[in-house]
């Protein structure tokens, strides 16, 4: 069992001050959180991303902050020291500050995260002031932001336009200047990514797309292991083909179930012959 100290915000600025890229990924439940927390990744998201890979819709939307709180607390059980935040669900902030600060307190009150993250710029400044102010610590989610692929037409790049990435760096500012502690960039040029990290001043920049030069990296656990069926993001770095181990253990174990190779001896239990014995004997009574 790994047993390092507990991830602070302090912890992760002190990584900035000391040039060390910071590691982020996504995680949905227990087993998983084990593994990352025993591999020493500073900072897990929950992402409302649980909608697509582990609840089988077509976008993230449809998730719940029940959904969302369930998840969390798995994984909280799982990583006790890594920096844990929970993603907002789709309407649980959007409708006004309030339904924002009452719902981050749920994070916080049940499922013992670190910070929560929503998506938006400037227009979502409010919530993030509402929430820091209210004591919870608050992400940043600028670029792609997957509640507004509608409005976004559809999982593309963001910002390749100078106005367009103008308009990226001012809600990056608005978000620190509301209190934000760190701002994701999914999907942003990295020439952008870079200028948003050089010009914060109190604030974590991340990537998941973006380029090299933020304060850190995050990406999507399904898609670094080969474990989301529909599609991989060219942004995403298979680390290892999870996937295609586990669907030839199921053709396996469905073959020999079928051949009767499995069970094998070591893999049962048995009863000693005398109680067999007396066992029969009842029967016959
Ligand atoms: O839900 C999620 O996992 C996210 C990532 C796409 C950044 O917000």
């Amino acid at each position: 069992m790994n047993e390092r100290k507990k991830v602070t915000v302090t912890e992760l600025f002190n990584k900035i001050s000391k040039n060390e890229p910071i590691t982020w990924l996504t995680c949905y439940d227990y087993p998983t959180a084990y593994f990352q927390e025993e591999a020493g990744i500073d900072m897990i998201l929950v992402g409302d991303s649980l909608g697509m890979t582990m609840l089988g819709y077509d976008s993230t939307l449809p998730v719940t902050m029940d959904d969302m709180i369930r998840h969390t607390q798995a994984v909280r059980r799982g990583a006790s020291n890594a920096f844990l935040i929970g993603d907002m669900p789709y309407m649980s902030y959007q409708p006004s500050v309030e339904s924002a600060i009452r719902n981050a307190g749920r994070f916080m009150a049940e499922a013992s995260c670190d910070a929560i993250k929503l998506e938006g710029g400037a227009e979502m400044a409010d919530r993030i002031k509402g929430i820091v102010d209210a004591g919870i610590p608050a992400f940043g989610h600028l670029g792609l932001t997957p509640q507004s692929v509608s409005a976004l037409g559809g999982f593309r790049v963001q910002g390749r336009g100078a106005l367009q990435a103008k308009k990226i760096m001012d809600d990056a500012k608005a978000l620190e200047h509301a209190g934000a502690i760190g701002i994701l960039l999914e999907m942003v040029p990295n020439r952008v990514c870079k200028l948003i990290t050089e010009n914060a001043e109190n604030c974590i920049i991340m990537s998941l797309g973006s380029g090299p030069d933020a304060h850190g990296q995050l990406l999507i656990y399904h898609d670094m292991f080969g474990l989301y069926p529909k599609f991989k993001p060219r942004m995403a770095k298979v680390f290892g083909n999870a996937g295609e181990i586990i669907l030839n253990g199921l053709i396996q174990y469905a073959a020999e179930v079928k051949d009767k190779t499995f069970p094998q001896p070591e893999n049962y239990f048995k009863i000693k012959d005398e109680d067999f014995e007396e066992l029969i004997n009842l029967l016959d009574e």
